[in-house]
């Protein structure tokens, strides 16, 4: 049982956490070095260089901030990818994570395409899951390997798919997160801390009674607007803009919102549902 994994950032260092942790033999390599003190003080190998981290597993993990700086890891180590099955755990976007797959091919690497779903503190519970796409196969055989690390959510031989998977769901973190931070901070400017305000923040950030209410709406493309109207979260979010201003916080996330929803009364959905929202956002 070996592997090897390249990037020691926060996410790095808890997948090569948790195969030591497993029992499998470690090797890691990262651009500044120091990163794997505590790893290799844990019995991880330190590669001395990429070529070495490449060629000591089958497997080889890459935790890296981004394509370009894969293509910065790799590219000068190229000949020594022959043979390798990369489990490119690096977020992107899916064009180029198709395009990485080609050029992985063409020097005789597979590569197996990840959307890691959680912080580095969840690697290697049992709840935690991470998007996979790219060869079947590749995935199967190093599918113990895979899952000491999360569970495997394999979605399709398109290596671009796990990346879409994992655009669109970040898409919706980013936005609830700020929305969270946004309320947080008028909350804070009225004397209300995170603290007490958890609880309320809990109920309302549970957005699964919404989900599971429009998302049949939304595949049928039915837009009545008979529970909730474009008209009335035009004025929802005017309010919100007016609290926001009046307790001196910035006010460019919901005055965004605002602008979005007046865009679609401006479409003619001001009696339909935020649902059709789905629509003007494609336009
Ligand atoms: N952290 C999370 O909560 C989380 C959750 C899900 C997915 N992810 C994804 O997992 C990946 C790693 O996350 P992370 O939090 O560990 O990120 P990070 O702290 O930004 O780690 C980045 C890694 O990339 C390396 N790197 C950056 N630029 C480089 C370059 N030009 N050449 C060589 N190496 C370079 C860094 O090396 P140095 O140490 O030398 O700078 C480090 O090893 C990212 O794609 C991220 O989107 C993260």
């Amino acid at each position: 049982m070996n592997v090897a994994v390249i990037g020691l950032g926060p996410m790095g260092q808890a997948m090569a956490g948790a195969y030591l942790a497993g029992g499998y033999d470690v090797t890691v390599w990262n651009r500044t070095p120091a990163k794997a003190d505590d790893l290799v003080a844990r019995g991880a190998k330190r590669a001395g260089s990429v070529e070495e981290a490449l060629t000591a597993s089958d497997l080889v993990v890459l935790s890296l901030i981004d394509y370009d700086a894969m293509y910065a890891v790799l590219e000068p180590a190229a000949p020594a990818l022959t043979g390798r099955t990369v489990a490119n755990l690096t977020s992107d976007t899916p064009d180029r994570a198709r395009e990485a797959a080609r050029w992985m091919a063409e020097r005789g690497a597979v590569q197996i395409t990840g959307g890691v779903q959680v912080p580095p503190p969840m690697i290697g519970t049992p709840d935690a899951m991470t998007y996979y796409s790219g060869p079947e196969v590749a995935i199967e055989a190093h599918r113990s390997t895979l899952e000491v690390l999360t569970g495997i959510d394999y979605l399709g031989e398109d290596p671009g798919l796990a990346a879409l998977y994992y655009q669109i769901g970040i898409d919706m973190f980013w936005t609830g997160l700020a929305g969270y931070l946004h309320g947080q901070a008028v909350a804070e400017a009225n004397g209300i801390s995170a603290e007490r305000f958890l609880p309320n923040a809990v109920k309302t950030m549970d957005f699964r009674y919404f989900l599971e209410f429009y998302a049949p709406r939304i595949a049928a493309g039915h837009h009545e607007g008979d529970v909730d109207r474009i008209s009335m979260g035009v004025a929802s979010l005017e309010h919100v803009v007016h609290t926001a201003r009046a307790s001196g916080v910035d006010d460019s996330l919901p005055a965004a919102l605002l602008e979005l929803f007046r865009k679609g009364a401006a479409a003619g959905h001001g009696q339909d549902s935020l649902t059709s929202l789905v629509d003007v956002l494609r336009r």
